[in-house]
């Protein structure tokens, strides 16, 4: 430990800069791909690919994809609408699945492991058995192509294979995070107007049973779902309603599908996401330019070869899962380990027992979880034999020095580069990450993937490139993985990402660009909380409070935390009459779980009379929050009623 804590301190210090390992950079795709185009160095390829037509259609056959019929033309670029490789046919279960049946028949394409300890392995061919079968199911059922599928699903192998059956026939899948409420399943089937619903009985987490399909009973009278399938994890027996429930094995088709022939422009998935305001948005992503963009990324920043075993730690619920956990590894033919439960069960060694087990060579997780091992102690990983590590990497927040160094030292063995991935949901694919011969500065996602136009810019649209100065993260160019618009909300869409700046795409986080051209993430600049890397709205939670019969108002801000990166914070007003108790602190906490799901469950509420506002009434979470850090609130006199100030200073400081 303190030769650890003098390496942080001297990193800290120096602000050092990890150099590639040779043997990395000369055996890495990214640099075959360099060697065979006659790109001498890295500062020339970003160069090269800023020719974007050049480079994403260069990458598509770097990473093989096969177009029933090609493009005529790479990118139409109408603003703020991209399309990619136009006229060209396309499913992205051809190259995910398909093809991959014939070439890598007895290749692993997951090892899956239970909670429990199940254990469950499946090569290409039985994934592409087992999709079709369900693909059919699917047919069978009235699912057509465009007809949209809701999943809630925990993570077993049933998950990808639903979210690639529809793919299969052309249906748009929309994959609600297991840990979500069933209100949160409710908004979100009534938003896609869903026609079914594919579910489980339950999953294993943390040694209980969570219950799932009976959640789901209690909102599927008010939604659109004709069907529900339901998978059998748990063997607990839910109700099932004649009719409208069937069970997965009872209806699965015959092994023989043909895959649905799209435009590569067509909408492969919808996933929402937090944003401004209560309401979730539905990212759209489109089959041709995701599989590109996500399997280049996969292919040059994880550098996955044909014997790798690669794992993911995200939920398939999220984003990257989508990505990185089904789509690009499959389409680059990968191994990947896919694990159903809770990092720490039944010991905080679980995670390091799974890659001794399968001996997985390339990893991604979140710093949070780093933080949560670190604060666990070293002797767990240190217990295995962790040596066929080759590669790590982060996804989700920041990763601040501390963290990496314990990363580096302890997982990777002061041997394994760390790739500090920045991306969104709506960008499909990592966007700002080392590539295996980047040199690294820890804290730093270093560069733009190539072919990536990314810039800092201050509020009038100049660039802060190599100023070192902090302004707003934005992309000046599409990419083949953008988002393509979002579900029933093009107004939000205009607005939200494409207002601030014209033609350019604002991502809502803040950055710097130093002299070296390195980016350093800051954080989101809206409401948007970031609780253990998942995005949660500031106004989500409190829409939640307010449905409480106890609350009148809510204002809810985030708090720096040590394992969770922020931690969630709740000033309550009271409906008269009603009094403050511990009891109802802990009635509202289980209220926002039951609405949202846990991981929005405030770490602490605070009762107040009033919250500060504007004139126009608007409540001001802003001074909320320097208050409760105990920072100057700024110039507020001009609020409607400053005296409010004082109650959550008051309330946050533990005198009330
Ligand atoms: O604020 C950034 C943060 O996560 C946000 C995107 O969240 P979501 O759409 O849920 O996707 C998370 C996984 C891709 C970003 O706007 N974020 C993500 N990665 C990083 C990050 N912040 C700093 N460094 C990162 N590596």
């Amino acid at each position: 430990m303190k030769e650890t804590q003098e390496t942080i301190a001297s990193l800290l210090q120096e602000g050092r800069t990890f150099y590639p390992p040779e043997e990395l950079v000369e055996n890495s795709n990214v640099k075959r791909f360099m060697d065979e185009h006659d790109i001498p160095t890295y500062d020339e390829l970003l160069r090269k690919a800023q020719n974007i037509e050049w480079f994403w259609s260069e990458m598509a056959r770097e990473v093989s994809i096969e177009w029933y019929e090609p493009y005529t033309q790479v990118l139409e670029w109408n603003p703020p609408y991209a399309k990619w490789f136009i006229n060209a046919k396309y499913n992205i279960v051809h190259d995910a699945l398909d093809k991959q049946a014939k070439l890598r028949k007895n290749k692993l394409a997951y090892i899956w492991e239970g909670e429990p300890g199940d254990i469950r392995k499946l090569t290409y061919h039985d994934l592409y058995r087992e999709v079709n079968r369900f693909a059919n199911a699917l047919k069978d059922l009235g699912i057509r192509k465009g007809d949209r599928v809701t999943i809630w699903l925990p993570m077993i192998p049933e998950l990808p294979i639903a979210m690639l059956a529809c793919a299969k026939i052309g249906a748009i899948h929309s994959v609600v995070f297991s840990g979500f409420s069933e209100k949160a399943l409710l908004d979100r089937i009534q938003d896609a107007e869903a026609k079914l619903l594919i579910t489980a009985d339950g999953f294993y987490r943390g040694g209980k049973v969570i219950e799932l399909k009976s959640r789901a009973d209690q909102i599927l009278d008010q939604t659109t779902i004709e069907n529900v399938i339901v998978y059998d994890r748990t063997n607990i027996n839910p109700p099932m309603k004649e009719g409208r429930d069937h069970w997965w094995q009872d209806v699965l088709g015959s092994r023989k599908c043909e895959t649905e022939i799209m435009d590569a422009n067509d909408t492969l998935f919808i996933l929402y996401t937090s944003g401004t305001t209560g309401k979730p948005k539905g990212v759209i992503h489109a089959h041709g330019g995701y599989a590109v963009g996500t399997a280049s990324t996969l292919h040059f920043i994880f550098d996955i070869k044909e014997d790798d075993i690669w794992w993911c730690s995200a939920d398939i619920g999220w984003i990257t899962g989508h990505s990185y956990i089904v789509y690009a590894p499959l389409i680059l033919g990968a191994t990947s380990v896919m694990y159903e439960g809770a990092p720490t069960h039944p010991t905080p060694a679980r995670w390091w027992e799974i890659i001794e087990r399968y001996g997985v060579t390339v990893f991604y997780t979140a710093p949070t979880a780093i933080r949560m091992f670190m604060r666990l102690g070293e002797k767990y990983p240190q217990n295995h034999d962790l040596s066929t590590l080759r590669l790590l990497g982060t996804v989700g927040e920041p990763i601040n020095p501390e963290a990496w160094v314990w990363y580096y030292k302890y997982i990777g063995n002061e041997q394994c580069q760390i790739m500090d991935t920045w991306w969104q949901t709506e960008t499909g694919m990592q966007m700002i990450s080392p590539l295996p011969i980047t040199p690294l500065k820890p804290g730093s996602a270093t560069k733009p993937f190539p072919g990536i136009d990314a810039d800092v810019f201050d509020p009038e649209g100049n660039s802060l490139h190599g100023r070192n100065a902090g302004g707003y993260l934005v992309i000046k160019k599409p990419w083949p993985a953008m988002l393509r618009g979002l579900w029933r909300a093009e107004e939000r869409y205009i607005n939200t990402y494409w207002s601030a700046y014209p033609n350019i795409y604002f991502t809502g986080d803040a950055a710097r660009v130093d002299s070296e051209g390195y980016f350093w993430i800051q954080g989101r600049l809206d409401d948007v909380l970031n609780v253990s890397g998942h995005r949660i709205g500031n106004s989500e939670v409190e829409s939640a409070l307010v449905s409480h019969p106890a609350v009148s108002e809510a204002a809810v801000v985030g708090k720096p935390h040590e394992v969770k990166g922020e931690a969630i914070v709740a000033f309550v007003v009271l409906k008269s009459g009603i009094e403050p108790s511990e009891q109802l602190i802990d009635d509202l906490k289980q209220h926002v779980a039951k609405e949202i799901g846990k991981i929005a469950r405030p770490d602490e509420i605070y009762f107040v009379p009033d919250l500060p506002k504007t004139r126009s009434g608007k409540i001001m979470r802003r001074v909320c929050r320097a208050v409760m850090l105990g920072k100057d609130p700024g110039d507020i006199t001009t609020l409607a009623n400053p005296e409010a100030v004082d109650f959550v200073r008051k309330a946050a400081s533990g005198e009330v």
